[in-house]
């Protein structure tokens, strides 16, 4: 079957990687890709937000599936409207992906079904969020209600803080995605990712990961899209995976079921896991970005498969198999990310790094000119090791990452601090 996959993150790379590895896969086209998934298929230039130029290209090539990478088609419809040209593509429909969408959406879900999430309120005007701050105290987190790109969540530790974020807000500081926002109650604990596969009935659990939003080591500065991930999140032990699945993945595929837009494709929750237990921070509608460049390297079983079959529905005739290794990935940005990053700085070594054993590098914002790759985006690589304990993957990981000659980048140097703390004191 010819597979067209949708994106150019390190994302797309890392699928590309495990999709062009199934033996079910002819001919994988990535639109628009990247120098890293041009190794794995053809990239191809393609208009993503031209659907009829999609379902053209799709005819043309006899595409058999398609595989949507970034949400921000998702929530645009491109599922919908493949599907209704015939077209077979793994993702959430238009309805079912404002689960990332639609912030306020999403608690009115976890509302209504009973989904363990922070407490919140939905404001549409400055004073009555304002009164609400007034009655309720810091500290607050104030949410904008639309897609910012990861900058529409701002930790309010003082009311001061909590009302300049609602008159940022409100005055169109995050452009539409600031027209509504939500003010939810501060939950206290620790962060994980977790991933499930879903096919609008069945849910399928793939693997945990913790991310690291800040730019700078100890997570100190702004907030970015992710400087790196590990895989498995510690804190999601077996009988904690047991307890996600059952109290808020499988209540949300029941709710969204109930409201008649069933949910297909990955569902990535954000979840805090407190001391009453697991709770939903937020849902995103597909594979996080850097996690899928460390739950790639960890799947055993062919990935076409259960993509297949999370679109046909029939999810529950499908089993993975994962690795019991951990998996760590270290971002290399260029400089100037998550401000404006400098574009063009020429990148060396990259071969050499990804010929390292248990090594393995996914390209992000890179470009190829003139036989040379260089950097042409915030997030450029992704330095990816396996290991039998996150320490190990990440000795392994940032000896690649110093076989790399890019003075115009930068890391950080503390990628999985966390689990290799737990693990040093066992
Ligand atoms: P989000 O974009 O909703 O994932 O939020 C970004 C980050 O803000 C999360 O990864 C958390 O670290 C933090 N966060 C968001 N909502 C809450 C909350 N209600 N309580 C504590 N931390 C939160
Ligand atoms: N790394 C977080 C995300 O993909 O949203």
């Amino acid at each position: 079957m010819n597979i067209l996959l949708i994106g150019s993150g390190g994302r797309e790379h890392a699928l590309a990687w495990a999709i062009s590895a199934s033996p079910l896969c002819d001919r994988l086209f990535i639109a628009p890709g990247n120098p890293g998934t041009a190794q794995c298929g053809d990239n191809v230039v393609l208009d993503i937000a031209d659907h009829e130029a999609i379902i053209n290209f799709c005819k043309l090539q006899r595409v058999g599936l398609v595989v949507v990478g970034p949400e921000g088609p998702l929530v645009e419809g491109i599922v919908d409207d493949l599907e209704a040209a015939g077209i077979k593509t793994f993702g959430p429909s238009r309805a079912a992906a404002q689960l990332e969408g639609s912030k306020a959406f999403t608690k009115e879900l976890c509302a209504e079904f009973g989904i363990p999430t922070a407490a919140f309120a939905r404001f549409d005007d400055p004073d009555a969020a304002k009164a609400y701050v007034a009655q309720h105290g810091a500290p607050l987190v104030i949410k904008a209600d639309g897609l910012a790109a990861g900058k529409g969540v701002v930790m309010a530790e003082t009311i001061e803080q909590a009302n300049a974020a609602i008159t940022m807000m409100f005055s169109g500081g995050l452009g539409t995605a600031g027209e509504e926002i939500v003010i939810e109650e501060w939950m206290i604990g620790e962060e994980a990712s977790f991933f499930a596969l879903c096919d609008g009935l069945h849910a399928l659990p793939l693997a945990s990961a913790q991310d690291h939003k800040r730019v700078g080591d100890g997570d100190t500065g702004p907030n970015t899209g992710g400087m790196g991930a590990y895989s498995p999140a510690p804190v999601m032990t077996k009988a904690m995976e047991a307890r996600v699945m059952a109290e808020i993945i499988q209540p949300t595929l029941d709710g969204m079921a109930r409201r008649g837009s069933p949910f297909k494709g990955v569902l990535f929750a954000g979840l805090m896991i407190t001391a009453d237990g697991p709770k939903l921070i937020e849902y995103n509608v597909r594979f996080g970005d850097p996690e899928c460049e460390v739950l790639m390297p960890r799947l055993k079983s062919d990935l076409v498969p259960a993509l297949l079959a999370a679109r046909d529905g029939v999810l529950n005739a499908v089993d993975l198999r994962w690795s019991d290794d951990a998996a760590l990935t270290v971002v290399m940005a260029a400089k100037g990310y998550p401000g404006t990053p400098e574009n063009g700085s020429v990148i060396k070594g990259i071969d050499k790094a990804a010929g390292e054993k248990d090594v393995l590098v996914f390209h992000a914002g890179t470009q190829a000119k003139d036989g040379e790759i260089v950097a042409n985006g915030g997030r450029v690589l992704n330095v990816v090791a396996l290991g039998k304990s996150v320490s190990e993957a990440q000795a392994k990981a940032y000896a690649a990452v110093d076989l790399i000659d890019w003075p115009g980048g930068f890391c950080r140097r503390d990628i999985g601090w966390q689990a290799v703390k737990r693990e040093r004191e066992g």
